[in-house]
């Protein structure tokens, strides 16, 4: 079960900071980031919390990908974005900064407590401006898209019938060449669905970045963590 942004904090119980190892504190603190423009947006953000993660940016450009910042006791893992709730309920991270697209479609057992307020697009249903598709007919339909799950919580929730074909980029194209009759991908400027001539449907989700923590690093490493966020949480407008 995921819990929601803002909804909690990650506190640990006194228990559980007695069962912790004695090294756990030893690492640096562990932070997943994704590639891309949610990192440039979220370096801005740490550094007006006061964490300066700049080297991450040199490092970045050098093609590393784990990134050690010891004047903060940190490590920046550079990672693909659909990758870092994976890092972080595994425990190789102790937090990570993720869409909540992603978080959503992924569904993992981590805790959220803080919405950045950066990376904002929208999950949206487009379709081609000259074929609107008629959900009632009895017609096959496909719909191509990054999130299928998300697909499917939709679909189910209006109780549409059709296929979900899973793609890994470029969706805009599938309505186009016949691989499906609409789709369901991210919006920001909404340029790519212009050029594509693609018209919105409808608006599945709205979408910023987030902080995610693994249940072990909220028991563990509560301290840091809840530090960091209230850090972040200081510099994140309105
Ligand atoms: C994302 C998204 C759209 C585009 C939307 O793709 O999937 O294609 O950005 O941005 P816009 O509304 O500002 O035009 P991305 O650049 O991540 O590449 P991809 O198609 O390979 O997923």
């Amino acid at each position: 079960m995921t819990t929601r942004a803002g909804k909690t904090t990650v506190k640990a119980s006194t228990n559980a900071k007695k069962k912790a190892p004695s090294t756990s504190n030893a690492t640096p603190l562990t932070i997943a980031m994704p590639r891309g423009r949610i990192l440039d947006e979220a370096l801005v953000l740490f550094k007006r919390a006061g964490i300066d993660l700049g080297a991450a940016e040199k490092a970045r450009a050098g093609r590393k990908l784990i990134i050690p910042i010891p004047e903060h006791d940190v490590r920046v893992l550079i990672v693909r974005d659909a990758d870092v709730p994976a890092y972080v309920e595994h425990g190789a991270a102790d937090l990570g900064i993720a869409g909540r697209d992603v978080l959503e479609e992924q569904d993992r057992d981590l805790y959220e407590p803080l919405d950045l307020g950066i990376g904002r697009c929208r999950l949206v249903v487009a379709e081609p401006e000259d074929r609107p598709v008629d959900e009632m007919a009895k017609v096959h339909l496909r719909y191509a898209t990054k999130f299928p799950e998300l697909t499917r919580r939709h679909l189910q929730a209006r109780g549409i019938v059709a296929e979900i074909i899973k793609l890994y980029g470029s969706i805009e194209i599938a309505p186009l060449v016949g691989l499906a009759d609409r789709v369901v991908d991210l919006v920001s400027s909404g340029e790519t669905l212009r050029q594509h001539r693609l018209r919105e449907v409808e608006t599945i989700l709205e979408v910023s970045a987030r902080v995610c923590v693994g249940r072990a690093a909220a028991k563990l490493r509560s301290d840091r963590i809840d530090d960091l966020v209230a850090r972040l949480r200081a510099v994140v407008p309105g």
